[in-house]
This record gives C-alpha cells, structure tokens and sequence, in this order.
C-alpha cells in the first residue's frame, strides 16, 4: 500500500508512515494499548517483591551483560520489564496462562512471568527487542507479521512471536496445524488466530528464504 495515502493523522506523528509505525511496533513488541500498562504497572509496583535484600547480578540479554539489583522472589518479566526497560515483554496474566510473558532461554520459549530473575544468570535471555538486527532489519518472523498484518490490538504479539522463533529452531518447516500446535501455549483476546497463524507461517517461510539465501 502507498506509504503516503496512510499517513497518520495525529499530529505528533507527522510525517510517519502507518507502515513504518507499525513496523517500529512489532520491533519493539509495543503494544497499541500502552495505556493499559501505565495502569497494570502502576497497580503492579504497589506488589513488588520487598523484605529480601536485593542482590546485584549481571544478566545475558539480547547478547548485552546486564548488570541488575533484584530480589530473591522476583520473576524475570518484571527484572525485563520494570528494571531494564524491556516494555516489549508483556505481562498478562502473571501466571503462566497467556504467554504474554514469553522469552527465549537459550533458545527455548519460556514464560517469563513463571522464572525467577536469579536463577537465569547463566542463560542466554532473548527478547522481542533483541530479534532484529542491528541496522533495524526485522527477523523474518517479525516481517511476516508485517507481510500478513496479522494482530489486532498486538497485546499478544511479542509473546507470538517469540514462541514461533522458538518452535522454528525444532521445525523449521511446519505445517499449518504443527504450527498451531506450537504455538499453543500463547493466547489471544481479541481471538485473532487464524490470521496470527498467517502470519506466523508467513514468519516461517521468510525464514526458509532467508536461510537459502
Ligand atoms: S503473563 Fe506470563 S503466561 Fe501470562
Ligand atoms: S491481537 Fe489483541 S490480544 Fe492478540
């Protein structure tokens, strides 16, 4: 579509293309509904872990030494969350239901909402931020949402994502229903599967051209 027929009205957002905007979105794993999180995090930081001492620690993520103060009870979506910055994780349930939450451990999809910080400081943390390479080209799964449109509101999609890079690593040419299988564990609420699923086969497929490249 014509970059300039879609234009956003805003006027903050002069001159920035609907494409690109959404393209800065799946990147970053920042969903629409930001304002949501002011208030879930806000309702969240009267919750945080206290009356253990906070322990300094150097984490892996996104291939960067993080360096880190948390406590003995804190799960690794906050530390990314709320001491790192890293918005793209999501936190929906906070209780290993939706798969907002999900990050690759040494390239295994956990929920990151369900690991303690302290008890990764020896794995290799990966994030919705750490997909695209450096020069800002998307990883293939990130473009084929792009490609596809898939997502509604994309609270979900960081957490997509990441689960079909991680499956991808085990199959990496599944069919429709191998996909949806791997990708069970992650939930939609605005229930927009079969489009998600597009373009998570579309996220494999550029994988495969990549690959062949
Ligand atoms: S927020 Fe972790 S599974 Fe829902
Ligand atoms: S697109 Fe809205 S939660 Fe999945």
């Amino acid at each position: 579509m014509n970059d300039q027929l879609q234009t956003i009205e805003d006027p903050r957002m002069k001159g920035v293309s609907r494409r690109n905007f959404i393209k800065g979105v799946i990147a970053g794993g920042v969903a629409a509904s930001s304002a949501t999180y002011l208030f879930r995090a806000s309702s969240l930081l009267g919750q945080q872990p206290h009356g253990l001492v906070d322990r300094l620690i150097t984490l892996n993520v996104n291939g960067q030494q993080r360096r880190v103060e948390v406590a003995k009870q804190e799960t690794l979506a906050w530390t990314l969350r709320y001491k790192l910055g890293l918005t793209g994780t999501k936190l929906g349930c906070d209780r290993a239901e939706c798969g907002a939450c999900t990050v690759l451990l040494d390239e295994v999809p956990h929920y990151s909402c369900s690991v303690l910080t302290h008890t990764v400081r020896s794995r290799q943390i990966l994030t919705i931020e750490g997909l695209a390479k450096p020069n800002g080209t998307l990883h293939p799964v990130q473009q084929g949402v792009i490609d596809e449109q898939g997502f509604q509101c994309a609270f979900c999609m960081s957490g997509f994502i990441m689960s079909a890079v991680g499956f991808l690593k085990t199959n990496p040419n599944p069919t429709r229903l191998e996909m949806a299988h791997g990708l069970s564990g992650n939930l939609c609420r605005c229930q927009d599967y079969d489009k998600i699923l597009t373009a998570m086969m579309r996220g494999a497929e550029n994988m495969r051209k990549a690959q062949h490249a």
